[in-house]
């Protein structure tokens, strides 16, 4: 169907936690230049699928490939280091600090030698900005400027920026949308085709199946901890994501009650229960 590589599979994974099996069997491909949605209810089994994938956790049984060799990530650290960067609901960032400190936090580009060595400012700041442009913020102008002054949603996109920017291969983002507006959301969401554009296999797991549809090329659904459903863009509508997402039950009957809620709150589905 499609020419481009997986950079990451599982392949019959389990993970447990005593007796808890949180994934069941997995067998699933995250592919270069594409999105993989990863839909579920609460306590699917979505966030110990990623941790999984970028070595938080170490599956129980089942094997994990990457470029089609066995792999073994024995720390986050390790899955970083080969490329897997996970970016979380408020973007990983530190508010109190420069956009230019931000972008280059950990690899900082210094001028100078031994106990001369100096931060360079001006070349952090002119590189963040730049890569944060490239990526379609171009409200950011200023590297000085305070992590803390700016909106959620640029606050991912200078957290995926950076990502981008130190050779990510695979882009984790857990829920990057769920606490953002209308517009907010809309940023994010043109900067996760943006890094797909540029071949990243990207892992987008969200509640809303508006964003995932806007995003996706293929999707998978959890339930409790197993593959329910595994199709691609076009394959099914907007409703049956909804089903499959609420458990397979029909959702029609809420639907009402949701038109409702939209009325009152810009054409918003409701946010997901906790
Ligand atoms: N560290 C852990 N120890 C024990 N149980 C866990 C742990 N992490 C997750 N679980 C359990 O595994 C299941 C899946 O959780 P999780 O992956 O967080 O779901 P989701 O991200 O889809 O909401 C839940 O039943 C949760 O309670
Ligand atoms: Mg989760």
């Amino acid at each position: 169907m499609s020419a481009k590589k997986p950079v990451l599979e599982f392949r019959k994974v389990d993970k447990s936690f005593g007796h808890i099996d949180a994934l069941n069997d997995i067998s699933i491909k995250v592919v270069e230049g594409e999105v993989l949605c990863l839909l579920g209810d609460n306590g699917a089994g979505k966030s110990t699928l990623i941790k999984t994938l970028s070595g938080v956790y170490q599956p129980t049984r089942g094997e994990i490939l990457m470029d089609g060799q066995p792999a073994l990530f024995s720390s986050p650290r390790e899955a970083q280091e080969r490329g897997i960067a996970t970016v979380h609901q408020f973007g990983g960032t530190y508010p109190l600090m420069s956009i230019g400190r931000n972008f280059f936090m950990g690899s900082e580009p210094t001028r100078g030698w031994g106990p001369f060595k100096y931060f360079d400012r001006k070349t952090a700041n002119r590189v963040a900005v730049a890569e944060v442009q490239k990526m379609g913020i171009t409200r950011i102008t200023d590297g000085d400027r305070l992590v803390g002054g700016l909106s959620g949603g640029e606050r991912q996109s200078l957290a995926i920026a950076r990502a981008v920017y130190f050779g990510a291969r695979v882009l984790i983002l857990d829920e990057p949308t769920a606490a953002l507006g209308v517009k907010q959301a809309a940023h994010v969401l043109r900067i996760v085709n943006e890094a797909k554009r540029r071949g990243l296999a990207v892992i987008f797991i969200t509640h809303q199946v508006m964003h995932a549809m806007a995003v996706g090329d293929h999707f998978a659904v959890l339930i409790r901890g197993a593959i329910a459903a595994d199709f691609r863009k076009g394959q099914k509508t907007r409703e049956q994501i909804a089903d499959l997402m609420a458990g397979g039950e029909s959702i029609a009957s809420l639907e009402a009650s949701i038109e409702g809620y939209r009325d009152t709150h810009d054409g918003l589905p409701p946010p997901p229960a906790h």
